[in-house]
Parts: C-alpha cells; structure tokens; sequence
C-alpha cells in the first residue's frame, strides 16, 4: 500500500498554490512579517548552509551535488523556486536560468532577491511544473529542489522534466526518502502511534502536517518516496543515481531531543547513519 498516493487533482493543485502564496518557504520560523532585504536573503542562506551540511561547506549553494562550472552559457531551467536561492547560484554561475514557481509570493521574492543581489538575466515567472509550456529539448539542466513531493502530479511533472531536457541533458531533485529515521520514528511512530494521531489522521495527513510548514498546521501536501518508487517515477532517463542525506541532527536528538543518547555515538557512525535513513533524497539524472 501506498500511503502517500493522493488522487491527481486541480482542486489540490488550487490548494497546495494558496497554501505557499500564504506561507512562502523561508526556512524562517515567521514566514508571515517579511520585509525582502539584502539580510533577509543572507539569513536564508546561512540556514541552508547550517541544515545541510552534506550540499555546500559555503558559498555557491548546493556545490556539494551540482557542478556549476558545466553550467556557464548553458540552459537551466530551476523549478519551484520559493525565494530564489537556487536560482541566485545558477545566475551567479553564467548559467541562462528561467525559473518558475506555482506561487505570485515566490515569485516577487525570487525578483527581489536577485534586485537586492544587483543580478539580471533570470527570467522568473509562474507556472506549473505539472503543464510546462516550454518547447522540447530546450534546456540543458533541471534542478526541482523540494518541490517535486508537494505536487498532485508528480508523475506529469518529472515526464515534462524529460520532455523540455535536451537529449544527453541532466536533471536534479530534491525529495523525501520514505524509510527514514524521520518518517518512521519521528513521525508515523511519535506522532501517530504515540501521541495517538494515527486515531484521527492518515498517514498522507501526517506527512502534510508534520512536514514543511509544521509550525503553521503544516501544508496541503508532503509525499516521501521509497528507492524504488523514484526509480519507478525517473524509469524514462538513461541513468538515475540517488543519494540519501542529512544532518546528524535527527540522530543526535534519538530518542528524544531531551535525551539526545544519539549524540554519544561515534561521529562517523552518525555521518554512514544519514546516508541510510537520512530524510533527503538528491536525485540525479541523464536524459
Ligand atoms: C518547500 S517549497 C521549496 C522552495 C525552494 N525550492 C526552497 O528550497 O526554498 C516548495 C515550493 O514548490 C512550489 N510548488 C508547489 N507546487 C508546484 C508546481 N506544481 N509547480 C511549480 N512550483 C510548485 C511552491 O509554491 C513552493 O514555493
């Protein structure tokens, strides 16, 4: 059984696009008082540098698991973009970057982030991953970075991902990795079964309130994935790596955050940890 398979809908499409318009993704915890300044974009950064230490050691983000220096002069399309972070890194790199978010909010944010950055070029518009309107073939890099799990369609999605992808081109997603410390134990055993929620809520309930968003009742739609169902979901591409990561955080804080007994382990067992029930999914393709 599937738990996280939600019927294919507009309807949800409609929902998941005015929950993000009303609670853009900051990696802050008040999403609801911004003021869009040259700090506000820094202070995003810092966390991302803080919570994912396996993508960057620093500047350019995610430089751990893209290599920007294949990118300059290239296509790239960036898709559910948020703030534009991602999108910042590729324009910094030379690359010609077209990105989309589903969300007006995203989207006036991502524009105020490269104005505040005095970068042009990016052309920053809305639109649906699952219907793009581009042509075929047309760009040469496709980055998804946590967007593809918040989507009814994801099937259409990552079919549109190879359809716009040149031929040899490659694309990146960011995802939820279903058999991990955090969905089993933090979630469907801490939340569910311990504090009695599985009683009243499903598991595709569970994963859309304990996800992102949590602080704000969590939001319309967080699927987690299995290996096997991405390899199912990228079967199309001529080559799929997945890596699973994380911080040592969740593992630190086992069994609880107010007992951490996680942190007496040896820190290289905590770092192979990760890489095994870690909660991040990178995956990469060739078209
Ligand atoms: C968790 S946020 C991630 C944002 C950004 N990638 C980041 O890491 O900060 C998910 C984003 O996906 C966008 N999104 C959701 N469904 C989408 C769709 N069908 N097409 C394009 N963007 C979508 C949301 O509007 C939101 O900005």
């Amino acid at each position: 059984m599937n738990f996280f398979k939600e019927k294919t809908s507009d309807e949800l499409t409609r929902k998941v696009k005015e929950w993000w318009n009303k609670n853009p993704f900051t990696y802050l915890m008040d999403n609801q008082h911004i003021i869009p300044d040259w700090a506000f974009f820094r202070n995003i950064d810092r966390k991302i540098i803080k919570w994912m230490p396996w993508a960057q050691k620093g500047y350019p983000l995610l430089s751990s698991v893209i290599d920007y220096s294949k990118l300059k002069g290239k296509q790239v399309l960036d898709i559910g973009i948020g703030t534009g972070w991602t999108t910042e890194q590729f324009v910094r790199a030379g690359a010609h970057v077209t990105a989309i978010d589903l969300t007006p909010q995203a989207i006036e944010l991502a524009k105020k982030r490269m104005e505040v950055n005095h970068l042009t070029g990016a052309t920053i518009q809305i639109a649906d991953a699952q219907a793009l309107l581009f042509a075929d073939n047309t760009f040469d890099y496709v980055l998804a970075f946590g967007t593809l799990m918040h989507m009814p369609n994801t099937e259409k999605a990552v079919s549109e991902i190879y359809r716009v992808l040149k031929p040899g081109g490659r694309a990146a997603a960011m995802m939820y990795y279903k058999h991990s410390l955090h969905w089993w134990y933090y979630i469907f055993l801490g939340k569910g079964v311990m504090r009695g929620k599985l009683f009243t809520m499903t598991p595709q309930e569970l994963s859309n309130r304990y996800t992102d968003g949590a602080y704000e009742e969590g939001n319309q739609l967080t699927k987690f994935y299995s290996k096997g169902e991405i390899r199912r979901l990228f079967s199309k591409f001529r080559s799929c790596q997945i890596h699973i990561y994380d911080a040592t955080t969740p593992i630190d804080h086992f069994p609880h955050r107010w007992l951490p007994l996680g942190k007496l382990l040896p820190e290289r067992l905590k770092y192979w940890l990760t890489t095994q029930i870690g909660q991040t999914l990178w995956i990469d393709v060739e078209k």
